[in-house]
């Protein structure tokens, strides 16, 4: 964890109301995939609290990463007009997805804005032989956001829409269900929201499961116990003991 400043080098809109942000730090600490960085938002507006993101990419050399984020108030609306500058920003934050040396192929289920953060896993493993069979599902068409880069990196990738506008028309993990046996994973990482992690426990694999959580965060660095999730063995804290848990121990 290191107090930086942060350099915006592209801010550009994704899809509707959907920002990528490219940042470069003087001096970028060691990331590991499903951490997230917090981001000052300054005084914008009264807003004071940090906003948490989860890491897209990760480029060492360039000293750069990326970030995707949806505009929805006063913080990530002033995150999305930013050029340039210094912003504040602690990196990089929780525990992060990390994969034995045992793992040969791996699952990659996101949903939503919960993609993005899985393709960080690939862009560490994929040099080591490790395979990607990638689950993404969305809203529509209009919210689909990293497919072209999951679609290059991956050995097989299936899409999802809840209105049938691009891929099939299900939901992500019914697409799933149905490549269990075919795919056979070694382990399965998922990212996205609450009902899409209930619909994979209830699919009972078998298969270690590790998702991604999301909560409303205050400090991000475990002081303040805003970010609790309730797991088998108490409360837990989204932003120090996670936001990666063991499916099979995350009370949903
Ligand atoms: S956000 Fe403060 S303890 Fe997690």
């Amino acid at each position: 964890m290191k107090e930086v400043f942060l350099n915006v080098r592209e801010n550009t809109e994704l899809a509707k109301g959907i920002v990528k942000m490219k940042l470069y730090c003087s001096s970028l600490p060691e990331f590991t995939p499903g951490q997230f960085v917090n981001l000052s938002v300054g005084n914008f507006d009264g807003v004071l609290l940090r906003r948490p993101i989860s890491v897209y990419k990760f480029n060492a050399a360039e000293s750069t990463f990326e970030i995707i984020f949806e505009v929805k108030g006063k913080g990530t609306t002033f995150l999305s007009r930013l050029k340039g500058g210094n912003i504040p920003a602690t990196l990089f934050l929780g525990n992060g997805f990390e994969l034995g040396a045992n793992v040969k192929k791996v699952a990659l289920i996101g949903g939503g804005l919960g993609c993005p953060p899985l393709y960080s896993v690939i862009e560490k493993y994929k040099a080591s032989g490790v395979k990607f069979y990638t689950y993404l599902g969305f809203s529509s068409e209009s919210k689909a956001i990293c497919v072209d880069d999951f679609s290059k990196a991956s050995e097989k990738l299936t899409v999802t829409t809840d209105d049938g506008s691009l891929g099939e028309k299900n939901f992500i993990t019914n697409a799933f269900k149905k490549d269990i046996f075919a795919v056979n994973p070694d382990v399965v990482l998922a990212c996205g929201p609450t009902p899409m992690f209930k619909a994979l426990k209830a699919l009972n694999t078998g298969i270690p499961t590790f998702i991604s959580t999301e909560a409303r965060m205050g400090c991000g660095i475990g002081a303040c116990y805003v970010c609790t999730c309730a797991t088998l063995t108490g409360n837990r804290r989204v932003c120090t003991d996670g936001p990666v848990f063991n499916l099979k121990e995350v009370i949903l």
